[in-house]
Protein backbone atom coordinates (compact mmCIF):
# COMPACT_ATOMS: atom_id res chain seq x y z
CA UNK A 1 0.00 0.00 0.00
CA UNK A 2 3.01 2.65 0.83
CA UNK A 3 4.76 2.02 -2.23
CA UNK A 4 1.51 2.45 -4.33
CA UNK A 5 0.64 5.50 -2.43
CA UNK A 6 4.21 6.64 -3.19
CA UNK A 7 4.41 5.96 -7.24
CA UNK A 8 0.81 7.16 -7.10
CA UNK A 9 2.29 10.42 -5.70
CA UNK A 10 5.50 10.93 -7.92
CA UNK A 11 3.12 9.63 -10.91
CA UNK A 12 0.68 12.67 -10.31
CA UNK A 13 3.59 15.40 -9.18
CA UNK A 14 5.09 14.64 -12.80
CA UNK A 15 1.91 14.76 -14.82
CA UNK A 16 1.15 17.66 -12.78
CA UNK A 17 4.75 19.35 -14.10
CA UNK A 18 4.30 17.87 -17.40
CA UNK A 19 0.65 19.79 -17.76
CA UNK A 20 1.07 22.52 -20.32
CA UNK A 21 -1.79 24.29 -19.94
CA UNK A 22 -4.75 24.70 -17.67
CA UNK A 23 -6.91 22.61 -19.68
CA UNK A 24 -4.70 19.17 -19.40
CA UNK A 25 -3.52 20.22 -15.62
CA UNK A 26 -7.46 20.30 -15.03
CA UNK A 27 -7.80 16.75 -16.55
CA UNK A 28 -4.37 15.24 -14.37
CA UNK A 29 -6.10 16.58 -11.21
CA UNK A 30 -9.81 14.91 -12.14
CA UNK A 31 -7.39 11.82 -12.97
CA UNK A 32 -5.51 11.94 -9.62
CA UNK A 33 -7.80 13.82 -6.86
CA UNK A 34 -11.08 13.78 -8.57
CA UNK A 35 -14.30 11.96 -6.52
CA UNK A 36 -13.20 8.58 -8.86
CA UNK A 37 -9.84 9.50 -9.02
CA UNK A 38 -7.16 6.98 -8.41
CA UNK A 39 -6.23 8.40 -4.68
CA UNK A 40 -9.72 7.38 -2.96
CA UNK A 41 -9.68 4.35 -5.64
CA UNK A 42 -6.14 3.31 -3.42
CA UNK A 43 -8.14 4.55 0.05
CA UNK A 44 -10.59 2.10 -0.96
CA UNK A 45 -8.19 -0.33 0.40
CA UNK A 46 -7.90 0.73 3.43
CA UNK A 47 -9.57 -1.20 5.26
CA UNK A 48 -8.57 -3.97 4.34
CA UNK A 49 -5.36 -3.35 6.04
CA UNK A 50 -4.35 -5.00 8.99
CA UNK A 51 -4.78 -2.50 12.20
CA UNK A 52 -0.88 -2.18 12.46
CA UNK A 53 -0.50 -1.14 9.26
CA UNK A 54 -3.46 1.59 8.84
CA UNK A 55 -2.05 4.44 10.74
CA UNK A 56 1.13 4.66 8.27
CA UNK A 57 -0.50 4.37 4.89
CA UNK A 58 -3.58 6.92 6.19
CA UNK A 59 -0.36 9.42 6.92
CA UNK A 60 1.09 8.96 3.66
CA UNK A 61 -1.99 9.26 2.14
CA UNK A 62 -3.07 12.90 3.40
CA UNK A 63 0.85 13.49 2.73
CA UNK A 64 0.08 12.50 -1.06
CA UNK A 65 -2.83 14.41 -1.32
CA UNK A 66 -1.31 17.32 0.47
CA UNK A 67 1.41 17.51 -2.12
CA UNK A 68 -0.53 16.60 -5.14
CA UNK A 69 -2.67 19.61 -4.61
CA UNK A 70 0.21 22.20 -3.76
CA UNK A 71 1.67 21.26 -6.67
CA UNK A 72 -1.38 21.34 -8.77
CA UNK A 73 -2.29 25.06 -6.91
CA UNK A 74 1.36 25.80 -7.92
CA UNK A 75 1.26 24.66 -11.68
CA UNK A 76 -2.41 26.47 -11.92
CA UNK A 77 -1.05 29.75 -10.86
CA UNK A 78 1.96 29.72 -13.12
CA UNK A 79 0.10 28.27 -16.10
CA UNK A 80 -2.63 31.58 -16.03
CA UNK A 81 0.39 34.03 -15.28
CA UNK A 82 2.06 33.11 -18.54
CA UNK A 83 -1.38 32.85 -20.47
CA UNK A 84 -2.65 36.10 -22.06
CA UNK A 85 -5.86 37.25 -20.18
CA UNK A 86 -7.66 36.66 -23.67
CA UNK A 87 -6.80 34.88 -27.01
CA UNK A 88 -8.03 35.66 -30.80
CA UNK A 89 -8.00 38.77 -32.20
CA UNK A 90 -8.26 41.83 -30.18
CA UNK A 91 -10.70 44.53 -30.35
CA UNK A 92 -10.50 47.23 -33.49
CA UNK A 93 -11.67 49.94 -31.32
CA UNK A 94 -11.40 52.28 -34.10
CA UNK A 95 -14.04 50.25 -36.07
CA UNK A 96 -17.38 52.64 -36.06
CA UNK A 97 -20.13 51.50 -34.01
CA UNK A 98 -23.70 50.86 -35.53
CA UNK A 99 -26.26 53.39 -35.07
CA UNK A 100 -28.87 52.45 -33.50
CA UNK A 101 -32.41 52.99 -35.88
CA UNK A 102 -34.33 55.70 -34.30
CA UNK A 103 -38.27 54.91 -35.14
CA UNK A 104 -40.35 57.87 -36.47
CA UNK A 105 -44.20 59.00 -35.73
CA UNK A 106 -46.27 57.55 -38.81
CA UNK A 107 -46.86 60.50 -41.33
CA UNK A 108 -50.51 59.38 -40.83
CA UNK A 109 -50.17 59.67 -37.02
CA UNK A 110 -48.23 63.34 -37.96
CA UNK A 111 -50.93 64.61 -39.40
CA UNK A 112 -53.75 63.28 -37.10
CA UNK A 113 -51.88 64.76 -34.54
CA UNK A 114 -51.46 67.77 -35.83
CA UNK A 115 -55.40 68.31 -36.73
CA UNK A 116 -55.84 67.80 -33.25
CA UNK A 117 -54.11 70.30 -32.06
CA UNK A 118 -55.56 72.84 -34.73
CA UNK A 119 -58.51 72.44 -33.44
CA UNK A 120 -57.50 72.30 -29.61
CA UNK A 121 -56.29 75.61 -30.00
CA UNK A 122 -60.13 76.67 -31.82
CA UNK A 123 -61.52 75.41 -28.67
CA UNK A 124 -62.18 71.66 -29.86
CA UNK A 125 -61.76 68.85 -27.22
CA UNK A 126 -60.75 65.14 -28.37
CA UNK A 127 -63.65 62.35 -27.97
CA UNK A 128 -63.52 58.85 -29.37
CA UNK A 129 -65.83 55.90 -29.81
CA UNK A 130 -66.00 52.45 -30.93
CA UNK A 131 -64.39 50.41 -33.73
CA UNK A 132 -67.24 47.77 -33.75
CA UNK A 133 -70.52 49.93 -34.43
CA UNK A 134 -74.15 49.20 -34.32
CA UNK A 135 -76.52 50.12 -37.42
CA UNK A 136 -78.31 52.52 -34.69
CA UNK A 137 -74.94 54.90 -34.22
CA UNK A 138 -73.63 54.07 -37.78
CA UNK A 139 -76.75 54.96 -39.73
CA UNK A 140 -80.50 55.43 -37.80
CA UNK A 141 -79.73 57.71 -35.32
CA UNK A 142 -77.41 60.52 -38.40
CA UNK A 143 -80.97 60.14 -40.42
CA UNK A 144 -79.41 57.84 -43.08
CA UNK A 145 -82.35 55.83 -44.19
CA UNK A 146 -82.27 51.97 -44.53
CA UNK A 147 -82.51 51.96 -47.99
CA UNK A 148 -79.34 53.88 -48.37
CA UNK A 149 -76.27 52.81 -50.65
CA UNK A 150 -73.48 53.08 -47.96
CA UNK A 151 -75.99 51.05 -46.08
CA UNK A 152 -75.54 47.99 -48.62
CA UNK A 153 -73.26 45.03 -47.38
CA UNK A 154 -71.01 46.54 -50.44
CA UNK A 155 -70.34 49.50 -48.31
CA UNK A 156 -70.43 48.59 -45.38
CA UNK A 157 -68.61 45.50 -43.52
CA UNK A 158 -70.99 43.69 -41.30
CA UNK A 159 -69.77 41.42 -38.69
CA UNK A 160 -72.51 38.84 -38.49
CA UNK A 161 -73.07 37.41 -41.41
CA UNK A 162 -72.15 37.79 -44.92
CA UNK A 163 -73.73 40.98 -45.59
CA UNK A 164 -76.72 42.84 -45.70
CA UNK A 165 -78.98 42.29 -48.61
CA UNK A 166 -81.67 43.64 -48.07
CA UNK A 167 -84.40 46.27 -46.30
CA UNK A 168 -86.26 43.91 -44.00
CA UNK A 169 -83.69 44.24 -41.06
CA UNK A 170 -82.78 47.35 -39.35
CA UNK A 171 -81.08 48.43 -36.04
CA UNK A 172 -78.50 46.44 -34.06
CA UNK A 173 -76.45 44.62 -36.72
CA UNK A 174 -73.09 45.00 -35.63
CA UNK A 175 -70.46 46.22 -37.70
CA UNK A 176 -67.30 48.39 -38.63
CA UNK A 177 -67.90 52.11 -38.61
CA UNK A 178 -67.95 53.38 -42.20
CA UNK A 179 -67.38 56.74 -41.04
CA UNK A 180 -66.72 58.77 -37.45
CA UNK A 181 -70.22 60.84 -37.61
CA UNK A 182 -71.80 57.76 -35.16
CA UNK A 183 -69.53 59.39 -32.35
CA UNK A 184 -71.30 62.61 -32.61
CA UNK A 185 -74.35 60.47 -31.48
CA UNK A 186 -72.75 59.04 -28.51
CA UNK A 187 -70.83 61.93 -27.28
CA UNK A 188 -74.42 63.90 -27.67
CA UNK A 189 -76.51 61.10 -25.58
CA UNK A 190 -73.95 61.32 -22.91
CA UNK A 191 -74.17 65.38 -22.49
CA UNK A 192 -75.69 68.54 -22.92
CA UNK A 193 -74.49 71.41 -24.95
CA UNK A 194 -72.12 72.93 -25.62
CA UNK A 195 -70.75 70.36 -27.34
CA UNK A 196 -67.30 71.00 -29.20
CA UNK A 197 -65.41 68.10 -30.20
CA UNK A 198 -63.74 66.57 -32.75
CA UNK A 199 -63.21 62.94 -33.14
CA UNK A 200 -60.33 61.18 -35.20
CA UNK A 201 -60.19 57.09 -35.75
CA UNK A 202 -60.09 54.37 -37.96
CA UNK A 203 -63.21 53.64 -40.36
CA UNK A 204 -63.73 51.29 -43.04
CA UNK A 205 -65.27 50.19 -46.28
CA UNK A 206 -65.22 47.16 -48.55
CA UNK A 207 -63.17 49.37 -51.03
CA UNK A 208 -61.26 47.89 -53.38
CA UNK A 209 -57.49 49.06 -53.38
CA UNK A 210 -55.84 51.61 -55.52
CA UNK A 211 -54.03 54.80 -54.99
CA UNK A 212 -57.11 56.55 -53.63
CA UNK A 213 -58.86 53.77 -51.98
CA UNK A 214 -57.84 51.21 -48.46
CA UNK A 215 -60.41 48.97 -46.66
CA UNK A 216 -59.45 50.85 -43.80
CA UNK A 217 -58.65 54.51 -43.20
CA UNK A 218 -58.67 57.82 -40.90
CA UNK A 219 -61.30 60.36 -40.50
CA UNK A 220 -61.31 63.24 -38.29
CA UNK A 221 -65.04 64.55 -37.47
CA UNK A 222 -66.17 67.39 -35.88
CA UNK A 223 -69.25 68.96 -33.72
CA UNK A 224 -70.08 71.77 -32.16
CA UNK A 225 -73.20 72.67 -30.84
CA UNK A 226 -74.63 75.31 -28.49
CA UNK A 227 -77.22 77.90 -28.99
CA UNK A 228 -77.10 80.30 -31.67
CA UNK A 229 -73.99 78.34 -33.78
CA UNK A 230 -74.09 79.44 -37.33
CA UNK A 231 -72.63 78.33 -40.55
CA UNK A 232 -70.71 81.71 -40.73
CA UNK A 233 -69.21 79.85 -37.54
CA UNK A 234 -68.42 76.80 -39.91
CA UNK A 235 -66.75 78.58 -42.60
CA UNK A 236 -64.78 80.86 -40.03
CA UNK A 237 -63.58 77.59 -38.16
CA UNK A 238 -63.22 75.81 -41.26
CA UNK A 239 -61.22 78.27 -42.81
CA UNK A 240 -58.87 79.33 -39.86
CA UNK A 241 -58.62 75.31 -39.64
CA UNK A 242 -57.13 74.77 -43.10
CA UNK A 243 -54.89 77.94 -42.94
CA UNK A 244 -53.18 76.44 -40.11
CA UNK A 245 -52.84 73.01 -41.83
CA UNK A 246 -51.93 74.16 -45.39
CA UNK A 247 -50.67 77.56 -45.16
CA UNK A 248 -52.09 81.01 -44.24
CA UNK A 249 -52.80 82.06 -48.30
CA UNK A 250 -55.05 79.25 -48.19
CA UNK A 251 -58.83 79.44 -49.45
CA UNK A 252 -61.68 77.73 -48.97
CA UNK A 253 -65.44 77.06 -51.02
CA UNK A 254 -68.10 75.73 -50.10
CA UNK A 255 -70.15 73.92 -52.27
CA UNK A 256 -73.91 72.96 -52.02
CA UNK A 257 -74.00 69.03 -50.95
CA UNK A 258 -76.23 66.84 -49.55
CA UNK A 259 -75.34 64.17 -46.36
CA UNK A 260 -78.91 63.11 -44.68
CA UNK A 261 -77.63 64.41 -41.05
CA UNK A 262 -76.71 67.37 -41.85
CA UNK A 263 -78.93 70.57 -43.21
CA UNK A 264 -78.11 72.32 -45.40
CA UNK A 265 -74.61 70.75 -46.22
CA UNK A 266 -71.57 71.50 -47.86
CA UNK A 267 -68.61 70.34 -49.82
CA UNK A 268 -65.59 72.19 -48.80
CA UNK A 269 -62.46 72.68 -51.22
CA UNK A 270 -59.46 74.49 -50.00
CA UNK A 271 -57.23 76.44 -52.72
CA UNK A 272 -54.32 74.13 -54.20
CA UNK A 273 -51.74 74.10 -52.16
CA UNK A 274 -49.25 73.20 -54.69
CA UNK A 275 -49.69 75.60 -57.42
CA UNK A 276 -51.87 78.15 -54.56
CA UNK A 277 -55.03 77.99 -56.93
CA UNK A 278 -53.36 78.61 -60.54
CA UNK A 279 -54.18 75.31 -61.64
CA UNK A 280 -51.79 72.22 -62.13
CA UNK A 281 -51.67 68.53 -62.43
CA UNK A 282 -52.48 67.57 -58.34
CA UNK A 283 -55.60 69.77 -58.73
CA UNK A 284 -56.36 69.06 -62.24
CA UNK A 285 -56.16 72.32 -63.68
CA UNK A 286 -59.05 74.03 -61.04
CA UNK A 287 -57.41 75.31 -58.58
CA UNK A 288 -59.09 73.44 -55.94
CA UNK A 289 -59.16 70.29 -54.42
CA UNK A 290 -61.92 68.78 -52.76
CA UNK A 291 -60.71 67.98 -48.74
CA UNK A 292 -64.15 67.62 -46.45
CA UNK A 293 -67.83 67.18 -46.03
CA UNK A 294 -69.73 69.66 -43.61
CA UNK A 295 -73.07 71.09 -42.75
CA UNK A 296 -75.33 72.49 -40.09
CA UNK A 297 -76.51 69.33 -37.74
CA UNK A 298 -80.49 68.42 -39.43
CA UNK A 299 -83.09 68.51 -36.45
CA UNK A 300 -83.63 64.87 -36.95
CA UNK A 301 -80.05 64.25 -35.85
CA UNK A 302 -80.91 66.22 -32.48
CA UNK A 303 -84.48 64.62 -31.92
CA UNK A 304 -83.00 61.19 -31.62
CA UNK A 305 -80.60 62.84 -28.67
CA UNK A 306 -83.87 64.31 -26.96
CA UNK A 307 -82.01 67.99 -28.09
CA UNK A 308 -83.97 70.48 -28.67
CA UNK A 309 -83.66 71.93 -32.42
CA UNK A 310 -85.50 74.85 -31.37
CA UNK A 311 -83.22 76.07 -28.73
CA UNK A 312 -79.86 74.13 -30.15
CA UNK A 313 -78.06 74.49 -33.20
CA UNK A 314 -74.58 73.15 -34.77
CA UNK A 315 -72.38 72.30 -37.49
CA UNK A 316 -70.65 69.10 -38.10
CA UNK A 317 -67.73 68.41 -40.42
CA UNK A 318 -65.43 65.17 -41.59
CA UNK A 319 -62.22 64.88 -43.05
CA UNK A 320 -59.80 62.05 -44.55
CA UNK A 321 -56.48 62.34 -42.60
CA UNK A 322 -55.42 60.32 -44.99
CA UNK A 323 -56.34 62.71 -47.84
CA UNK A 324 -55.41 65.53 -45.70
CA UNK A 325 -51.82 63.79 -44.95
CA UNK A 326 -51.61 63.28 -48.74
CA UNK A 327 -52.16 66.55 -49.30
CA UNK A 328 -49.59 67.77 -46.80
CA UNK A 329 -46.80 65.26 -47.76
CA UNK A 330 -47.34 65.39 -51.74
CA UNK A 331 -47.98 61.74 -51.51
CA UNK A 332 -49.88 60.43 -54.54
CA UNK A 333 -50.94 57.07 -53.33
CA UNK A 334 -52.66 55.62 -49.81
CA UNK A 335 -51.27 52.29 -50.11
CA UNK A 336 -47.69 53.63 -49.07
CA UNK A 337 -49.29 54.54 -45.58
CA UNK A 338 -50.13 51.31 -45.21
CA UNK A 339 -47.24 49.01 -46.95
CA UNK A 340 -44.61 49.21 -43.78
CA UNK A 341 -41.96 49.99 -45.73
CA UNK A 342 -39.32 51.81 -44.29
CA UNK A 343 -37.70 53.16 -47.05
CA UNK A 344 -40.81 55.26 -47.24
CA UNK A 345 -41.74 55.54 -43.27
CA UNK A 346 -38.37 57.56 -42.52
CA UNK A 347 -38.84 60.46 -45.48
CA UNK A 348 -40.93 61.74 -42.91
N1 LIG B 1 -69.55 61.01 -42.59
C1 LIG B 1 -69.27 61.57 -43.91
C2 LIG B 1 -68.53 60.54 -44.74
O1 LIG B 1 -67.92 59.66 -44.19
C3 LIG B 1 -68.44 62.82 -43.80
C4 LIG B 1 -69.19 63.96 -43.20
C5 LIG B 1 -69.88 64.83 -44.01
C6 LIG B 1 -69.21 64.16 -41.85
C7 LIG B 1 -70.59 65.89 -43.49
C8 LIG B 1 -69.92 65.21 -41.29
C9 LIG B 1 -70.60 66.08 -42.13
O2 LIG B 1 -69.96 65.43 -39.98
O3 LIG B 1 -71.29 67.12 -41.61
O4 LIG B 1 -68.55 60.61 -45.94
Amino acid sequence: MLDKLNKLRDEALAAITAANGTRSLEDVRVKYLGRKGLLRGLLGGLPKLSDGEKPAAGRLANQAKQAITAAFDERRAALLRAAPARTGPAIDVTVPGTRRQLGTTHPITQVYDELVEVFARLGFETAYGPEIEDEYHNFEALNIPPDHPSRDGFDTFYLDHGGRHGLEQSGSAPLLRSHTSPVQIRVMETRQPPIRIVVPGKVFRPDTVDASHYPMFFQLEGLYVDEGVSFADLKACLTMAMQELLGEATRTRFRPSFFPFTEPSAEVDVSCPFCGGEGCKVCGQSGWIESLGAGMVDPEVFRHVGYDSEKYTGFAFGMGIDRIAMLKLGINDIRLFYENDVRFLQQF
